[in-house]
């Protein structure tokens, strides 16, 4: 997820139990290659096995290009965005977009998976408006190319991120391809994860924002499946603990000043999620040193746990 699955997140989705975590899309386009950002994104140190990278673009030759450097720099698998609704990539024709093109489609999977020794994935929405969802046609198209497994965010383009999530698409294309299907969308506790699995076949599911500010969803959800049984949520001690090394691994990884600024949605998330009320912390969103936004962090756990 841009601006998100960064690796000090992804490190510690995987602590807590997710299967798999893809870095945030990482474009094709070659003089982005050795842009800031790129570089981030396609850092590996002490990354878990295995390294998933998400590439997005619209040129076959460019995207296969893209995938052979990042197998040169450490990626076990290769994921291909035709999800992203993002204005600003659509309007390129990548993306979501992407799925108006079925021969397109077609020619950049072949030249992706022709281009690596890796597992080559695909990531989708339903289609690109309601009216026009063929998330089927796609799947088989990917199935056909060589494509190892698909992950279908049960949503059209046109949808954003509004309204829920549908399964039966899903459900469809789980019996249309015989590849591994990720279910994707709106799963947000255990039972939903559950629910989705047994509704659609699926083979997995993928959980996107529930994991911000509650990384450890991924230990309750892979717990209950395995188990059938709860486990109980994380204590504030323990809470505390992953935030405050998390916001710390944030300032070492990208430096104090990038740092505190990323750090401000993920401490947002974390006490959103804690319901603590906004008025209480919003002026720690504006601190600009790490120390400042460390003791202020420290501070909001502080009276939590006096009133806890
Ligand atoms: C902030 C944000 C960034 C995202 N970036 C990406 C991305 O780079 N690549 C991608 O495949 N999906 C991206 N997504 C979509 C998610 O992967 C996921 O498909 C979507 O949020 C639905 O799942 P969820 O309900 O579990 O969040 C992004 C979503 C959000 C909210």
């Amino acid at each position: 997820m841009a601006g998100v699955t960064d690796l000090p997140f992804r490190r510690l989705c995987r602590h807590y139990g997710a299967a798999l975590a893809v870095t945030e899309m990482i474009s094709s386009r070659p003089q982005l290659s050795y842009h800031r950002r790129t570089l981030q994104r396609t850092d590996h140190s002490g990354e878990p096995q295995p390294r998933a990278v998400q590439i997005l673009g619209v040129d076959p030759g460019e995207m296969a290009a893209c995938a052979r450097s990042n197998e040169a720099l450490g990626a076990q698998i290769i994921d291909i965005n035709m999800g992203c609704p993002a204005k600003k990539v659509c309007k390129v024709a990548a993306g979501s977009a992407l799925l108006r093109d079925e021969r397109k489609v077609d020619a950049i999977l072949r030249a992706v998976v022709e281009a690596v020794s890796l597992p080559v994935t695909l990531k989708i929405r339903t289609g690109w408006d309601r009216r026009h969802r063929n998330a089927l046609r796609i799947a088989r198209i990917a199935e056909q190319a060589g494509i190892a497994a698909i992950t279908v965010h049960g949503r059209s383009r046109a949808c954003g991120f509004s309204g829920e999530a549908e399964y039966e698409t899903i459900t469809q294309v789980k019996k249309a391809v015989s590849i591994p299907v990720i279910a994707n969308g709106d799963i947000d506790s255990p039972h939903k994860a559950r629910q989705v699995l047994h509704e659609t076949g699926a083979d997995a599911v993928m959980i996107g924002r529930a994991a911000q500010g509650q990384p450890w969803i991924f230990r309750q959800v892979s717990h209950f499946l395995q188990s059938g049984t709860r486990v109980a949520s994380p204590s504030l001690d323990e809470i505390a603990t992953v935030m405050v090394e998390h916001i710390q691994e944030l300032h070492r990884y990208y430096g104090p000043q990038q740092g505190v600024r990323i750090a401000r949605k993920h401490i947002a998330w974390y006490l959103q999620r804690l319901a603590i009320p906004r008025a209480y912390w919003k002026t720690l969103l504006r601190e600009e040193e790490a120390m400042r936004q460390l003791e202020g962090l420290s501070l909001q756990l502080q009276q939590l746990r006096q009133v806890a």
